[in-house]
C-alpha cells in the first residue's frame, strides 16, 4: 500500500517571531511545486497563529510540539487541542523524548493526548524511541513495545490510521550520530509488525512510520529509499530553509536498498 511520505520540522525552542516568518516565506517559495509528500512545520506556540496566516495558501501544514488532554480549565501554562485547532494547526507532536525526559511524559499522558487530539480531528505525530543505554543492554525491542502498547492503549483502527508514529532513538537526536538506514528499518519493520500482529491487522500497512534524529541533506536519501521509513521528522535541519528543502525534495527509490 503506498504510503504518503511526510517530511515534518520539528524547531524545539528557537527562533524569534521575524525569524519564523523569514523560515517560512523561504520554504513556501522553495517548495511551491512539491505536491506528491506532505510537508509539516511545528513552530513554538506562540508563533503558530502568525505562522497559519503565512502558510494558509501553500502545501506546508502546521503542527505544534506538544497539548494538552483536558479541554479547559486551570491548568496554567498548557495549551489545549481546541487551542491548536482555533489558529489551524493540522498535527501535532506528541511524547517527544525531550518532553518525556524534562517534563514528566509518560506512555500513559501520551495515551490520553493523542486521544485528545484525534477527537478533534489532528493529526497526532507520536514520539517513541530507545536510549543508548537501553540499546547497548538489548532492551531496545522490549521498549519499543511497551511504548507503542502503552501509548496507543485502547485506539481503534480507524484512529490508529489517522496519526502519525515518528521513531526517534534518543542517542541519535542533536548528536550528529544518524541511525544508519539499517538500523532505522530493522525498528520501522519491528514496529509496524508488533501493530499488526497486535491488534491492527492489515491496517499498520497504511500507518506512516517516520525516522527522526539527525537527520540531514546528506542521509535522507538512503533513508527514505527503506521500505518502512516513510518520511522525517527533523529537528536541526528544519531550522534553515535550504537544508530543509532538500530533505523535503529527496529522491529515493523506493526498497532498492
Ligand atoms: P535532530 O534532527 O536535531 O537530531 O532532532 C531530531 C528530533 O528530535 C526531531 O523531533
Amino acid at each position: 500500500m503506498a504510503r504518503v511520505p511526510v517530511i515534518a520540522g520539528n524547531w524545539k525552542m528557537y527562533k524569534t517571531q521575524q525569524e519564523a516568518i523569514e523560515l517560512l516565506m523561504k520554504l513556501m517559495e522553495m517548495n511551491e511545486t512539491v505536491s506528491d509528500r506532505e510537508i509539516v512545520v511545528c513552530p513554538p506556540f506562540p508563533f503558530l497563529g502568525l505562522a497559519h496566516q503565512a502558510v494558509s495558501h501553500s502545501n506546508i501544514k502546521l503542527g505544534a510540539q506538544n497539548c494538552y488532554f483536558e479541554k479547559e480549565g486551570a491548568y496554567t501554562g498548557e495549551v489545549s487541542v481546541s487551542m491548536l485547532k482555533s489558529v489551524k494547526c493540522s498535527h501535532v507532536i506528541i511524547g517527544h523524548s525531550e518532553r518525556r525526559q524534562f517534563f514528566g511524559e509518560t506512555d500513559e499522558s501520551v495515551n490520553k493526548k493523542i486521544k485528545a487530539a484525534l477527537a478533534e480531528g489532528l493529526t497526532p505525530i507520536v514520539c517513541i524511541g530507545e536510549t543508548l543505554a537501553e540499546r547497548e543492554e538489548g532492551r531496545m525491542m522490549q521498549v519499543i513495545k511497551t511504548q507503542v502498547e502503552g501509548g496507543f492503549s485502547g485506539l481503534h483502527k480507524e484512529e490508529m490510521q489517522k496519526l502519525i508514529i515518528a521513531y526517534e532513538p534518543i542517542w541519535a537526536i542533536g548528536t550528529g550520530k544518524t541511525a544508519t538506514p539499517e538500523q532505522a528499518e530493522e525498528v520501522h519493520a519491528y514496529i509496524r509488525k508488533l501493530l499488526a500482529d497486535g491488534w491492527y491487522g492489515e491496517t499498520s500497512e497504511s500507518i506512516r512510520i517516520l525516522y527522526g534524529g539527525s537527520v540531514k541533506p546528506e542521509n535522507i536519501d538512503d533513508l527514505m529509499e527503506k521500505l518502512n521509513i516513510d518520511g522525517a521528522l527533523v529537528g536541526g535541519a528544519s531550522l534553515k530553509a535550504e537544508s530543509f528543502t532538500r530533505i523535503i525534495q529527496f529522491q529515493a527509490k523506493k526498497g532498492s536498498n
